[in-house]
């Protein structure tokens, strides 16, 4: 089938239309879309599966942790001294939120005078780490096309803070084609399709396309984190030792939520395994639901920090995580040809989720742990999940 009958047959022609172009920005454009992958839009079509049968979650507490913390924390730096755990940075999110121009990892959370960026904040907390364990942690970075070359310049200008750079990988993630409400893929410029990062479920395909698992052969374990929890502890050994101990697949951190409607995924069980449920997809009578003494029957947050046995890894199917289609402010090209960013969402980008994944490994351990000592995001320019709120947490714990 050629270009042409091909986006005919899933009904994207319009992106035939080359007027205006010059023969070579023809020839590129062309093959950007020979290279497309149509199947994303189609996943809008697909009916999504209902949920199953959902119950609340247990977890480890923190005072069962704290219990047992001594021999949690051995088992963990055992593991991290025999070079079995990686820890992998998802920084290939666009941060639109925050509205930062530049890799959220690059924004400053102290001062002009003393700096304090996040990936130095994410850094420096690894680096205590490795030295309790008297071992360097492989650090895989994961990028996207929009941020790549700005975050490894960053990083080499700043000396990794300090990182061995022998330790650092990056890799970068796919980028999926936007389309508008209807399912038609979208323009951001004459000749250039709309593309956006394919979610930070995106880690887990890119990351097998590369070499850097079989330069790291002895890595059993990957400490998968988002870019933005200044607060959170990375290959943190309690964590790492509880989840080997218990003998799961996969171990995820969880704070207490704060209240039903904060915006964080919820670890639940359903149909008798754990999975986790964003909050835009949570029936509010659950995320309003209440157990016996009154507090939030579903109230285990993920915080964005989980531990997946490389076993695990090895043998899901990437195609099994599912497509979201999630509803976004896209620039595009208006009727008169020009590019405008639209004030309100005006169509979707599509994403595999993190989240997904843990329903995939059929088993996991929740691991508590304290939100002023681990969880401070920052998502928002302002209000909840802010700067501010983030600074002030760091400022709290000393970290300023
Ligand atoms: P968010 O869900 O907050 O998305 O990412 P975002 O793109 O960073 O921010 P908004 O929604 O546009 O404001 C949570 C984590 O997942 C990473 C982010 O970098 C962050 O660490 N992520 C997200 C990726 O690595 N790739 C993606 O495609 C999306």
């Amino acid at each position: 089938m050629d270009l042409t009958e091909k986006l005919r047959a899933c009904g994207q022609e319009h992106l035939l239309d080359t007027e205006g172009l010059s023969e070579a920005e023809r020839e590129a454009y062309l093959c950007e879309l020979a290279a497309l992958d149509l199947t994303v839009p189609a996943a809008l079509r697909e009916t999504k599966g209902a949920r199953g049968q959902i119950g609340p979650a247990k977890g480890l507490s923190i005072p069962e942790i704290e219990e047992r913390g001594e021999e949690y924390c051995a088992a963990g730096r055992e593991a991290i001294r025999g070079g079995k755990v990686a820890a992998v940075l998802l920084a290939g999110g666009q941060g639109t939120r925050l509205g930062f121009d530049r890799p959220k990892g690059t924004f400053n959370m102290g001062t002009k005078r003393r700096p304090r960026y996040i990936f130095q904040l994410l850094i420096e907390n690894l680096l205590g780490v490795c030295e309790q364990c008297g071992a360097f942690v492989p650090l895989f970075i994961m990028t996207s096309e929009k941020n790549d070359a700005a975050t490894r310049e960053f990083l080499k200008e700043h000396a990794y803070f300090g990182y061995p750079e022998k330790f650092i990988r990056f890799f970068v993630q796919e980028m999926y084609p936007c389309t508008d409400f209807g399912g038609k893929i979208l323009l951001e410029a004459r000749g250039k399709i709309a593309l956006s990062p394919n979610g930070n479920g995106g880690w887990f395909s890119s990351l097998k396309k590369t070499d850097i698992a079989k330069e790291f052969p002895a890595v059993e374990w990957y400490n998968v984190f988002g870019v933005d929890n200044v607060l959170q502890k990375i290959a943190d050994p309690a964590f790492v030792g509880a989840t080997i101990l218990s003998g799961t697949p996969c171990g995820v951190k969880y704070v207490r939520k704060k209240r039903w409607k904060e915006h964080v995924g919820v670890l639940c069980i359903e149909d008798g395994a754990p999975s986790v449920i964003e909050y835009y997809e949570l029936p509010e009578e659950l995320a309003k639901a209440r157990d016996g003494r009154g507090g939030l029957l579903y109230s285990f947050g993920m915080t964005l920090n989980y531990l997946f046995s490389a076993r695990f890894l090895d043998e899901v199917s990437v195609q099994k995580i599912p497509l979201h289609a999630v509803k976004k402010v896209i620039p595009c090209l208006d009727a008169a040809g020009n590019t405008v960013v639209p004030k309100k969402p005006n169509g979707y980008k599509f994403e595999t989720l993190i989240l997904d994944m843990v329903r995939l490994a059929g088993d996991c351990l929740p691991y508590e742990v304290e939100r002023s000592e681990e969880f401070a995001p920052v998502k928002n320019k302002r209000g909840r999940d802010s700067v501010r709120s983030a600074k002030r947490m760091l400022w709290l714990k000393g970290k300023l």
